[in-house]
């Protein structure tokens, strides 16, 4: 997830596309740069590292212009550097573009254009879209963009700027967002409203497969097919501060509601024609996996959690055990692993300490180590000998929300293709998963109506001082996610635990002050958790079920209900995890907590 912004008027373009850049900082933040024409000249002024970089760099070289683009970087492809900060130009320096989104068919693209002469001087999949707009381009800018468009697979928002067209700018959407800000004599363009919100609040929205030819005058609006479009402006109310968080009180809020996009972009470079494909899997070759005798993965907190689940899902559909550990005590254990051994880190910030320790233990005593990661260029990809991206942007709030289910989605996708590549899943299964994978992020959206219930049952336990939280199979590991997201955004004291063990001595906590959230999702042990459910309003306690939507019978057991979509045992989790997250989000709110930074707590732990 990036940032672009654009500007066409008659005031210098750098200080709007500066200003406009910090205001997107939130979706990316690991390199940045500027295109500015004047007249006969393109000036790009790129910088690795934070917008700073950037703007210590404009102070030595301040290009003037009234026309440019500029980008604020989440790598996806290519390390952050300078050479892969965008806007990328074309061969011939005239043509600069900015883009957000994933081509999914770069790596074609970039061997058919260099077997045509194009250079590349980057490692990313923006810089194709350059070299394609300039081997499309016959006189018309607009066209040639539109003919590039054609040719690409993936999701991209772009802004482009040619020396031979000082007085235009070109935009185009495709599962990524754009806006445009209108005003008088001059126009914006941008990833998101907060860019533009300090010069005009009247926003025109691009919709998905639009494009718009940009003038100081105004904009027009096509398809990518060249229909025209009427498109309404709107005006917003928000103020800057507001619009930063989309109009939610909260980046983690927002981070919430921006999981069907993250897990949406995560599965998109994996999913292929009712297979998963990985191409030739960095690190790890196909003979590597069918020799595999063990996994291990490690992992802290959130991911630990993540790592639970991918036990449950590697082990049913690749059949190769699986071993999980905190990296915390993986890292000082006697180890039984070697050559014929993965370990699978699964961190997002790629550099929590204990984490990057266990990498380091695993491939000093010869096991290959995978990384499932959100941050591209991050230690633990650098330590690693494979990568699998999560492309959940970059998440502000401390609590791991969109992190976590993406982390789900690239060990859904891992776990398929170990299936696949070992042929432990007949093509039927693998193609019924496939498909549900596909339908995870519309799920999600669903599984967000609960929100109005879970307010309710916010408000009535806020107060509280104990929860439990129960789960069984698949659900166990979303029960200990509840837990870790309530605790460590209201400070009230959860545990999650196996809801079969309760008897072993935790039910003695029960009664009436310990509310016991139940994740009760439908699943072969079911009828187990019902049982258990009994056991606790045995006791007094209240119960909040979370369950699959169509289930009446449950209503008898609990409270509350926050009903969530049907999808495979397998999947359940990341729709499951849902109203927990919210549930966590309303208590602490309630109790008056910091949820984006909740006391004693970092968002990256990169020491011991
Ligand atoms: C989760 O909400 C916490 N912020 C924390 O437990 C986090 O998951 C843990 O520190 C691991 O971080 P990582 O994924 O970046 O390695």
């Amino acid at each position: 997830m990036c940032g672009i912004v654009g500007y066409i008027g008659s005031r210098e373009s750098v200080p709007i596309l500066m200003g406009g850049l910090r205001r997107l900082e939130y979706r990316g933040y690991d390199s940045a740069g500027l295109a500015i024409l004047n007249g006969q000249e393109l000036s790009v002024v790129r910088r690795k590292g934070k917008l700073a970089e950037l703007a210590s760099a404009l102070e030595e070289q301040l290009p003037s212009g009234m026309i440019g683009i500029g980008h604020t970087r989440w790598a996806t492809h290519g390390v952050p550097s300078e050479e892969n900060a965008h806007p990328h130009v074309d061969c011939t320096g005239r043509i600069a573009i900015v883009h957000n989104g994933i081509i999914e068919n770069f790596v074609q693209l970039r061997e058919e254009l260099q077997s045509k002469g194009h250079v590349f001087n980057s490692q990313t999949d923006t810089e194709t879209l350059s070299h394609l707009v300039e081997e499309s381009y016959e006189g018309d800018l607009y066209e040639a963009v539109r003919k590039a468009l054609g040719r690409v697979r993936g999701s991209f928002a772009i802004a482009v700027i040619s020396v031979d067209h000082p007085e235009e700018l070109i935009v185009a959407r495709k599962d990524s967002p754009l806006i445009l800000g209108l005003g008088k004599g001059e126009q914006f363009i941008a990833s998101d409203i907060p860019a533009v919100i300090s010069h005009t609040k009247r926003i025109l929205v691009l919709n998905d497969g639009e494009m718009a030819r940009v003038t100081r005058e105004g904009c027009s609006i096509m398809t990518l097919d060249g229909l025209p479009v009427e498109r309404e402006e709107i005006v917003v109310t928000w103020d800057a501060e507001a619009a930063e968080k989309s109009g939610f009180g909260d980046f983690m809020l927002k981070e919430i509601y921006e999981q069907p996009v993250a897990v949406r972009e995560t599965l998109r470079p994996y999913l292929l024609d009712g297979g998963v494909f990985m191409g030739e899997m960095p690190g790890l070759s196909v003979d590597e996996i069918r020799s595999l005798d063990k996994i291990v993965v490690v992992a802290c907190g959130t991911s630990y959690h993540a790592a639970l689940i991918g036990k449950q899902v590697i082990e049913a559909w690749a059949h190769l055990p699986v071993e999980v550990d905190l990296s915390s005590e993986f890292r000082y254990r006697h180890l039984l692993i070697g050559p014929g051994s993965l370990v699978i880190a699964i961190t997002q910030s790629g550099e929590t300490a204990d984490t990057l320790a266990s990498m380091r233990i695993a491939s000093e005593v010869g096991a290959k180590v995978l990384a499932i990661a959100n941050v591209v260029g991050s230690t633990a990809t650098r330590q690693a000998d494979g990568t699998v991206y999560t492309h959940a942007g970059p998440e502000i709030g401390v609590a791991a929300t969109k992190t976590f289910v993406s982390q789900l989605a690239a060990i859904y996708t891992l776990g398929l293709y170990l299936a696949q590549v070992r042929e432990t899943i007949s093509p039927e299964e693998r193609s019924e998963i496939v498909d549900e994978l596909g339908g995870l992020p519309n799920r999600i959206e669903r599984a967000l109506e609960c929100r109005s219930e879970v307010g309710v049952a916010a408000q009535t336990y806020a107060g509280c001082q104990d929860f439990l939280f129960l789960g069984r199979g698949i659900g166990l590991p979303v029960a200990l996610e509840g837990a870790l997201k309530l605790k460590e955004i209201s400070y009230i004291h959860a545990e999650g635990y196996a809801a079969g063990e309760m008897k072993h001595g935790p039910i003695a906590l029960v009664d009436e002050d310990c509310p016991a959230v139940a994740v009760a999702t439908d699943a072969h042990t079911y009828e187990k958790i019902i049982s258990n459910i009994q056991e606790v309003r045995a006791r007094g306690a209240s119960v909040i079920a979370v369950a699959t939507e169509g289930n009446e019978g449950i209503k008898n057991f609990a409270e509350h209900v926050f009903y969530v979509p049907r999808t495979l045992e397998a999947l359940s989790a990341l729709v499951a995890v849902v109203p927990l997250q919210l549930l966590a989000y309303d208590i602490a709110k309630v109790r008056g907590c910091d949820v984006d930074q909740p006391r004693n707590l970092a968002k990256s732990v990169t020491v011991e």
